[in-house]
C-alpha cells in the first residue's frame, strides 16, 4: 500500500458555507473534487498530522464512498489513528462528542443536514476543530484558499475497509478504529438528565410520545435512549432506520416536514409529547398536544428551568442566541442576571463563548440548540431536556409554554423562506436593503418607529474577529423586529429569510395566531424589501 500523488486542479468555489460545504452529490462525485477538499484541510490543519481524527456521517447517499476515499487520504497524509463510527454513521453532536472524548485533533461530518439525500439530492462536508465544535470562520476560510491553488492531492492505493464491525485495523501506517456511534453519546444523556424522572414518566402509562427520526440518523440514538434506557414503549420512536434517502423526504423537523408527527399531536386524542429531529441529529421540533414551541421560546424555556435539570441544576453562566433568533432568551437572561450574546447565524459562532466558559445554553431559530456538553448543536439532547422538564413540572408542553409567556411576555415569531429565487434578484435586494438603512433610524414604518437599522457585524468577544454582512437588522420601538438574510446552506439559487418579530406583554393577547398577530409586520418586510417585485414570489415556499 503506497501512498501517491494524483494531480489535480481548483475547483471554483469551494468555499464552505453556514455549516461546511454543501453541494449536490453529482458534483461532489466529480473526479478530484471531494478528494481536493479534504486534501485542502490536511494542508492547513497540520496538527492533524500524527494526531488523531474522527470521522462519521448522517447516513446518507455517497456516505460510505466519501469516508473510503478519506480514510485512504488520512492514512497517506500521515494522520496516526482514524475513529469511525460503524457504518460510518456518527450523528454531528456524537461526533462532537467522540471528538472531545478521545481528545482528538479534529473531525470530518459528512451531512448536509436537513437537506434530501439521494444520487440527485444533496451532500456535504464539514470540518470540527479540536473543541468538538465546527471550525470557525479563520480555519473555513483557510480550507477554501487552499483549495483554490491545490495541485496535488495525497492517497492511498488500497481497497475499502469492513466500516461494519467494532474493531481496529490498520491502513498503511495508520490505525483505524471502527467506535459504536451510540454508547458514548447516550452515556452522556444519561449524566445530564434524570432519567430515573422520565422512567417514572413513561412507567405510570399515561404519557404518551412519539419520536419521528425522519429516516435519519437519530433513529439508533433514540431507540437506544428512550425505549430501551428511558423505557418508552417499542414504537414510541418512529422512522428510526437511517436510509440514504431518507425514504424520500426533507428530514428537516419543521411543520412543514414532519406533518405525520404534527397530525399525530392534535385533538383531544392527541399525544402529550412529539419530538423530531434532522437527516445528522443535531436540529429538534418540540410538539405539546395542539401546541408547537418555535425553537426560540424553547431556548428562552430551557434558560428560565435548567435549574431543574441535574446537569444544570448549579445554574447556567450565560446564553447567547443567533441574531435572527428572537429575544424571547434575552428577557430571561435579563432576569436572572446572567451573560446575554447575540451572534451571527451559524453554530461556529458560539464555540469561543462555550469554551471561555461565558455560557451554558445557546440556540437558534432554526430548530438548532445545545449547551456545553458538546460543541455542536444537539437535536435528542433537547427532547430529553424537554422530557426530563415535563417528568420534573408534571405539565403539559402548553402550560409551560403558556406560563412563560405569562411571566416574560410573548415574543410573537416566524421565518419566511423564499427558495430557489434567482441569485442576482435576491442580492438586489439586499443591495436595495443596504443602500435604505441610513435613512430608516427614526423613521416610521407603518405603526413603528425605527429604533435602529443595521448590517449586522459581529466582533467576537472572546478573540475579537469581526464577521461582517451577517444580516440586515431593523429594530422597531417596543421589541419588534424585521431581519433580512441569504442563506448560506443553500445548494440552488439563493434562498432569501425573512425573520419577524413582535413583542406583547399583555397575556391576553398571547393566544393570538402567530401569522395573524404578525401580520401588519409582515406588509411592511415585503413592501420595504419589493420582494415580490424582485423575486417575482409572492407567498414565501416555507413558513415556520
Ligand atoms: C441554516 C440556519 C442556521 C443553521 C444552519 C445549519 O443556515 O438558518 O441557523 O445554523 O442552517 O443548520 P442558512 O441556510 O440560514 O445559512
Ligand atoms: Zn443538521
Amino acid at each position: 500500500m503506497e501512498p501517491k500523488v494524483v494531480v489535480t486542479q481548483p475547483f471554483p468555489g469551494q468555499r464552505p458555507g453556514t455549516s461546511g460545504l454543501r453541494k449536490k452529490v453529482k458534483v461532489f462525485q466529480e473526479p478530484g473534487y471531494l478528494e481536493n477538499f479534504v486534501q485542502a484541510i490536511f494542508d492547513t490543519q497540520k496538527e492533524l498530522g500524527g494526531g488523531v481524527l474522527v470521522v462519521g456521517g448522517d447516513g446518507r447517499y455517497y456516505n460510505r464512498t466519501a469516508i473510503q476515499t478519506i480514510l485512504r487520504q488520512a492514512a497517506a497524509n500521515g494522520i496516526a489513528k482514524v475513529l469511525v463510527g460503524r457504518g460510518g454513521i456518527l450523528s454531528t453532536p456524537a461526533c462532537s462528542h467522540a471528538i472531545r472524548k478521545h481528545g482528538a485533533q479534529g473531525g470530518i461530518v459528512l451531512s448536509a443536514s436537513h437537506n434530501p439525500g439521494g444520487p440527485d439530492e444533496d451532500f456535504g462536508i464539514k470540518f470540527n476543530a479540536a473543541n468538538g465544535g465546527p471550525a470557525p470562520e479563520s480555519v473555513t476560510e483557510a480550507i477554501y484558499q487552499r483549495t483554490q491553488k491545490i495541485d496535488r492531492y495525497r492517497t492511498l492505493e488500497a481497497g475499502d475497509l469492513d466500516l461494519d464491525h467494532l474493531g481496529a485495523s490498520q491502513l498503511g501506517k495508520m490505525a483505524v478504529q471502527v467506535i459504536d456511534p451510540v454508547a458514548d453519546y447516550a452515556d452522556l444523556m444519561g449524566t445530564l438528565f434524570d432519567f430515573e424522572a422520565i422512567r417514572h414518566l413513561f412507567a405510570g402509562g399515561q404519557f404518551r410520545m412519539k419520536f419521528d427520526a425522519m429516516s435519519a440518523v437519530t433513529g439508533p440514538y433514540a431507540v437506544e435512549i428512550i425505549e430501551n434506557r428511558l423505557g418508552a414503549p417499542p414504537g414510541t420512536v418512529m422512522n428510526g432506520t437511517p436510509l440514504e434517502d431518507f425514504g424520500g423526504h426533507h428530514p428537516d423537523p419543521n411543520l412543514a416536514h414532519a406533518q405525520e408527527l404534527v397530525a399525530l399531536c392534535q385533538g383531544t386524542e392527541g399525544l402529550d409529547f412529539g419530538a423530531a429531529s434532522d437527516g445528522d441529529g443535531d436540529r429538534n421540533m418540540i410538539l405539546g398536544r395542539d401546541f408547537f414551541v418555535t425553537p426560540s421560546d424553547s431556548l428562552a424555556v430551557m434558560a428560565a428551568n435548567a435549574h431543574l435539570i441535574p446537569g444544570y441544576a448549579e445554574g447556567i453562566v450565560g446564553v447567547a442566541r443567533s441574531m435572527p433568533t428572537s429575544q424571547a432568551a434575552d428577557r430571561v437572561a435579563e432576569r436572572l442576571g446572567i451573560g446575554c450574546y447575540e451572534t451571527p447565524t451559524g453554530w461556529k459562532f458560539f464555540g469561543n463563548l462555550l469554551d471561555a466558559g461565558r455560557i451554558t445554553l445557546c440556540g437558534e431559530e432554526s430548530f438548532g440548540s445545545g449547551s456545553d456538553h458538546v460543541r455542536e448543536k444537539d437535536g435528542l439532547w433537547a427532547v430529553l431536556f424537554w422530557l426530563n422538564l415535563l417528568a420534573a413540572r408534571q405539565e403539559s408542553v402548553g402550560d409551560i409554554v403558556r406560563d412563560h409567556w405569562r411571566r416574560y411576555g410573548r415574543n410573537f415569531y416566524t421565518r419566511h423562506d423564499y427558495e430557489a429565487v434567482d441569485a442576482q434578484a435576491a442580492a438586489g435586494l439586499m443591495d436595495h436593503l443596504r443602500v435604505l438603512l441610513p435613512t430608516l433610524t427614526g423613521t416610521r414604518l407603518g405603526a413603528y418607529k425605527v429604533s435602529y437599522a443595521d448590517d449586522f457585524a459581529y466582533i467576537d468577544p472572546v478573540d475579537a474577529s469581526r464577521s461582517e454582512g451577517q444580516g440586515i437588522r431593523i429594530g422597531l420601538e417596543g421589541g419588534s423586529r424585521l431581519v433580512f438574510r441569504l442563506s448560506g446552506t443553500g445548494t440552488q439559487g439563493a434562498t432569501l429569510r425573512l425573520y419577524l418579530e413582535s413583542y406583547e406583554a399583555d397575556p391576553a393577547r398571547h393566544d393570538q395566531e402567530t401569522q395573524a398577530a404578525l401580520a401588519p409586520l409582515i406588509l411592511i418586510a415585503n413592501d420595504l424589501a419589493q420582494i415580490q417585485e424582485r423575486t417575482g414570489r409572492a407567498q414565501p415556499d416555507v413558513i415556520t
